[in-house]
């Protein structure tokens, strides 16, 4: 490509409020984050209506920003590229209509991002000679898909959970062991102090799926029957065995398929134990495995600047009447 290209990311699609300028997919420039956790943290999880109300106070000044970080001005700007789904209604409607509104005002091309697209895409950020084809595994507080990734913006999904997301298992586990939110980090921490010796059920599913509602409400009962079970084996348990249901699931895609090739993504992946035990399975059968660094692992714009710039230099565009879609497929 002879021409460098900007894209200014938004990102509002939960409880984040960020805007990012990435160069050519890759390069981070900026990437401003506003995190609302310290106020949910009241209510024990994501208040859908206190999100919206908060992304609204913030946008402007994390767009302002963030274009102030990477020392450019809106012209300087390629494309704008909001979320517009996959999360909650409302929050995604903040961003979607503030990208909108500066694309009609600066007259700048404007691009709808899929939020789990993001999220695949953090990896081209953090390993830059990373190019499909390859499987990805996105594991998040709404999302477990498990996804053959054929090009940039070309996706097979393989299977998806049947219930819960993982990352919601997770957040569940640690307010029953009183651990409170948002849980998959806290949850990480102490099972790194535990012990693997309490039994808890896999569910096994014929095809590439995944269930983790049985595994959350036996976490719940045992901790319900017992209230002095050793919470960190609880949750090096709970761990051990999500792990195992991903592991099964990587192992039949990468027969299915023949690709060796594993990328993680989604606030999930940034656990210690999963990455620990994948890394050894990498290992064992001789697997490409790959994670973004840390921070770009849960929500944030640069990831979605990425995924926007591969779809913009695939030449598609939204127009003004771009909506948000809460239900938003891959
Ligand atoms: O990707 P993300 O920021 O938001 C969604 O798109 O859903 O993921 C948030 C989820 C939460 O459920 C959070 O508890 C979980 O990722 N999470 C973790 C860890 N860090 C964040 N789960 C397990 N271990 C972690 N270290
Ligand atoms: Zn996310």
């Amino acid at each position: 490509m002879d021409k460098d290209i900007y894209v200014l990311g938004i990102e509002s699609s939960c409880d984040e409020t960020s805007a990012a300028v990435v160069k050519n997919g890759r390069e981070i420039l900026s990437n401003i984050i506003n995190s609302q956790i310290k106020i949910h943290e009241n209510y024990g999880g994501v208040v859908p209506e206190i999100a919206s109300r908060c992304h609204t106070e913030v946008i402007n000044q994390v767009v302002k920003q963030a274009l102030e970080q990477a020392n450019m001005s809106i012209n300087d700007i390629d494309v704008i590229c909001p979320t517009y789904g996959p999360g909650l209604v409302g929050a995604l409607l903040v961003g979607v209509s503030y990208a909108k509104g500066l694309s009609f005002a600066a007259n700048k091309p404007l691009l709808g991002v899929n939020h789990i697209e993001g999220h695949i895409a953090a990896n081209y950020i953090t390993h830059k000679q990373l190019t499909p084809p390859f499987l990805c595994l996105i594991i998040s507080g709404g999302h477990t898909h498990l996804v053959k990734v054929e090009d940039y913006t070309k996706f097979e999904i393989l299977g998806k959970t049947r219930d819960d997301a993982i990352g919601e298992a997770f957040d569940k586990v640690a307010r029953v062991v009183g651990l409170g939110y948002p849980g998959g980090p806290k949850v990480d921490n102490l099972a790194k102090e535990g012990k693997n010796i309490i039994d808890l059920p896999t569910t096994h599913i014929d095809n590439m799926d995944f269930s983790f509602s049985g595994i959350k409400t036996a976490v719940i009962n045992l901790n319900h029957k017992n209230p002095n079970i050793n919470k960190a084996d609880l949750c090096l348990s709970f761990e051990k065995t999500a792990t195992d249901m991903l592991e099964t699931n990587i192992l039949k895609a990468i027969k299915k398929t023949q690709i060796k090739k594993i990328v993680l993504a989604g606030g999930v992946s940034s656990n210690f134990y999963i990455r620990k035990r994948l890394d050894e399975l990498a290992e064992k059968e001789e697997l490409e495995m790959y994670y973004p660094e840390l921070k770009l692992c849960t929500d944030n714009a640069a990831m979605i600047a990425s995924a926007g710039y591969y779809n913009f230099i695939n030449k598609n565009k939204s127009d003004l009447k771009l909506n948000a879609v809460p239900n938003l497929k891959l």
